[in-house]
């Protein structure tokens, strides 16, 4: 199968194409990537052989046709995807989240190939925090941030080429990723570098928001397995009942790194900052047989750290622009 995927040079797109480097060895894989700041084409380096890789972006239409038009399946990660940077600057994200979804959409229509949509549980808004419910495929879409709402917007166009147009595409909506190659602006990652560095973790706000954890393998091969047995024009919410508050996170990470438990600061809260987030995935897990491995987000974390320990020169370069820009949004 000739798969082409987006935004594969970025922290899920790479591990999705590491992940089915070693699981579907058959498959022959074109990554495409603007190589934004989030983009980086090292993290491909292990593959680099065993890949092509086309250094370009999805507003170039006559490039996605041509990638489209060689390709069986789409599988579409490419995003601007960090709500602060949303709330500081929206114009890249409409032009990436839905421009570059319109590109893609526009192509495999005319070519007729599979796609795959990678979305997020964000575009559902907020839950309470004593909320029993957790969101499902028919819970409506709600979105806080221009990330999160140019996220739906993507989503709702794929939904309407299918309906419309009748392309072989399915959606699905993960709860948040960690693991390793995750920017250093994320949370997961700015904790354990700003540790390392000697520097305290920044909560926002109260850190009461909670957040549904998976590690990032478990999300990508949830994408495989709907990529191989998803129904067209379904959408599948991909979760691993990793509920934790920012601030348990935040212990658990100076747990591991043997600092004291009361060692963080508390700083600006995010405008707009989402409450809760969680997945209720019984709609994947009983028609696909899907189920996460990694049970212990303790175990998760503590690999994590040791990959960031381990990739000091992957991640040294962006940590300094990334502070720089907390600093003037006084986070
Ligand atoms: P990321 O920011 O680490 O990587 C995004 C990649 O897309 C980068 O390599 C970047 O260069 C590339 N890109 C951006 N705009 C592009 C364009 N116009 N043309 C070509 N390439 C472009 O993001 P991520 O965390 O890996 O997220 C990947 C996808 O997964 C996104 O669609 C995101 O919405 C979704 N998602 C992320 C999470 C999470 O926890 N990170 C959770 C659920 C869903
Ligand atoms: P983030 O990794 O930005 O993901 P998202 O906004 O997509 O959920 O943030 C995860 C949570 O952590 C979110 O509630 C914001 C919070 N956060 C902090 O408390 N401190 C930080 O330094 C960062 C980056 C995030």
């Amino acid at each position: 199968m000739r798969a082409l995927i987006t935004g594969g040079a970025g922290f899920i797109g790479a591990n999705f194409v590491h992940r089915a480097r070693a699981t579907r060895p058959d498959w022959q894989i074109t990554v495409v990537d603007a190589l934004t700041y989030a983009g980086n084409v090292d993290n491909l380096a292990p593959v680099a052989d065993d890949i092509t890789f086309v250094h370009g972006n999805l507003a170039d239409a006559d490039l996605v046709d041509s990638l489209v038009a060689d390709a069986d399946v789409v599988v579409h990660f490419a995003a601007e995807s960090h709500n602060d940077n949303s709330l500081d600057d929206p114009w890249p994200f409409v032009e990436s989240n839905l421009i570059g979804t319109f590109r893609v959409l526009e192509a495999v229509r005319r070519h007729g190939v599979r796609l795959h949509h990678i979305s997020t549980d964000e575009v559902y808004g907020d839950l309470a925090l004593d909320d029993p419910e957790r969101f499902t495929e028919s819970t409506p879409v709600n979105p806080s941030s221009p990330y999160s709402s140019t996220k739906a917007g993507a989503d709702l166009l794929v939904r309407a080429w299918v309906r419309s147009f009748g392309i072989e595409a399915t959606l699905s909506n993960c709860s948040n990723n960690y693991g390793p190659y995750q920017h250093v602006e994320k949370l997961i990652p700015r904790q354990i570098t700003g540790i390392i560095d000697g520097v305290k973790p920044k909560l926002y706000g109260t850190g009461e928001n909670v957040r549904d954890w998976i590690h990032v393998d478990d999300h990508n091969d949830a994408v495989i397995t709907i990529v191989e047995r998803g129904r067209p024009g379904e959408t599948y919410l991909i979760g691993a009942d990793g509920e934790r508050s920012n601030r348990e996170i935040i212990a658990l990470l100076l747990d591991l790194m043997d600092k004291p438990a009361d060692w963080f600061e508390h700083v600006n809260d995010r405008p707009g900052h989402d409450l809760r987030y969680a997945i209720d995935s019984s709609k994947l897990r009983t028609e696909t047989g899907w189920e996460p491995r990694y049970h212990d987000i303790r175990a998760g974390l503590a690999a994590t750290i040791a990959w960031y320990r381990e990739h000091e020169d992957w991640w040294r370069a962006a940590k300094g622009d990334t502070e720089a820009r907390y600093a003037r949004l006084g986070r």
